[in-house]
């Protein structure tokens, strides 16, 4: 029996390993598949909430890690997962997207001699002020397969030099929680909790450092939805970093632009479906929509997930107020931007992997 753990530590880490989960459970002849999770993010509605929606068993290992700054968070998973290592003894290990729980297992699993895998390897937004962009060059420096997701990924990691025979293109396992749970997310009731109406409103979400962590930026981006709400009802899930940036520097929006807390994936994939366009600084969000056919609106510098731009419903705007305003209106008067889903992402991402690793250890 080969063991294999995969890591979670934040949200968008659990919509990529429950696919995962549900594959090696499939082929439990050959596989035994455990979760850890770091306990990076740990409020309810950023982690237990995800459990249910994505019918993931609760993780073995819980590292309890939580908040820090970048070296305290990292070394306090590094400790904590080296100790799990240790006493699981794990065949592989598969980290997934770019949070620090990603590099500091994959640093610790490589050391150890363990046969390491990173899925969602290869992005690269190119900017090395994101932390995301150095935990993404680290980890894909040292693991041992790299499991990716769009075109853009192999053509960058052929061109630092991988192996060819180390890079599998499988696709996207975030979106194969996509196709799960579109059928559970046509029975969600948070339209109507929400008394929202379909089709008529913005959905946000803001949470990049370089967009909520300067008070200016933050002011001058509430600033925008108040604009946009005049047009058109804005719905903001707040993410905690950004929720206590709100608060510490009392920037209070006008009820036209609804602030709520985080919602569940079923829900939020609901509120995504439903919305009239997404406006958002998130990596996952920006695959999310152009495999649903909604339009986007990233207002980021650079995206590390160009096929969303250049085959989906994405459009990348500077992350100031006329940019942002000038693609809202583009949506609002039907000036539509119309895509295609990348290759892959088709709900067997997931499959495709167990496929790679059962030609491994056969
Ligand atoms: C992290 C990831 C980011 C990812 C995001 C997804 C890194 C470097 N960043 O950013 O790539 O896009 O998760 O959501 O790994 N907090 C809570 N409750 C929680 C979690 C966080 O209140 O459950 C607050 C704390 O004040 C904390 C702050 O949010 O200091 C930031 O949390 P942290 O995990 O450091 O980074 P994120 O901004 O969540
Ligand atoms: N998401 C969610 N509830 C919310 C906001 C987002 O379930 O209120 C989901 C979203 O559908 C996607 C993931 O969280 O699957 C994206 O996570 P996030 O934006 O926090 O991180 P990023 O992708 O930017 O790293």
């Amino acid at each position: 029996m080969i063991r294999i753990l995969s890591v979670v530590g934040a949200r968008p880490n659990f919509m990529k390993v429950a696919p995962i989960h549900r594959a090696f459970e499939a082929a439990s002849d050959l596989f035994h598949h455990s979760i850890v999770h770091t306990g990076q993010h740990y409020d309810a509605a950023m982690s237990d909430a995800f459990f249910q929606d994505l019918d993931m068993p609760h993780p073995e290992w819980f590292l309890g890690v939580g908040s820090g700054s970048h070296a305290q968070q990292t070394a306090r998973v590094m400790t904590g997962f080296e100790d799990v290592c240790l006493e699981a003894k794990p065949d592989y290990v598969i980290v997934v997207g770019d949070v620090n729980s990603t590099i500091a297992c994959a640093l610790v699993s490589v050391k150890m001699g363990i046969r390491t895998a990173h899925v969602e390897s290869g992005l690269r937004s190119f900017d090395r002020a994101m932390p995301e962009e150095i935990n993404r060059l680290a980890t894909d420096a040292i693991v041992d397969d790299l499991f990716v997701t769009e075109a853009s990924g192999r053509d960058n990691l052929l061109r630092e030099g991988v192996d060819p025979s180390r890079i599998h293109f499988v696709g996207n396992t975030m979106i194969d929680s996509q196709v799960y749970a579109l059928p559970k997310a046509e029975r969600s009731r948070i339209h109507e909790q929400l008394f929202l109406e379909q089709g008529s409103y913005a959905l946000v979400t803001l949470h990049r450092p370089s967009n909520v962590d300067v008070e200016d930026r933050l002011r001058m981006l509430m600033g925008t939805l108040e604009i946009i709400a005049e047009r058109c009802l804005v719905v903001f899930p707040v993410h905690p970093r950004t929720r206590k940036h709100l608060e510490t520097w009392g920037i209070v929006p006008s009820p036209r632009v609804r602030l709520i807390d985080p919602v569940g994936y079923v829900d939020f994939l609901a509120l995504m479906k439903g919305a009239r366009l997404t406006l958002t600084d998130s990596g996952g969000i920006q695959e999310e929509t152009t495999a649903l056919g909604v339009p986007c609106v990233t207002a980021r510098t650079t995206t590390e997930r160009p096929s969303t731009v250049l085959e989906g419903t994405n459009v990348l705007v500077q992350p100031e107020r006329g940019p942002i305003l000038a693609a809202v209106e583009d949506v609002l008067d039907g000036r539509i931007k119309q895509g295609r889903v990348p290759e892959l992402w088709d709900g067997h991402a997931a499959e495709r992997i167990v496929d790679v690793l059962r030609r491994h250890y056969s």
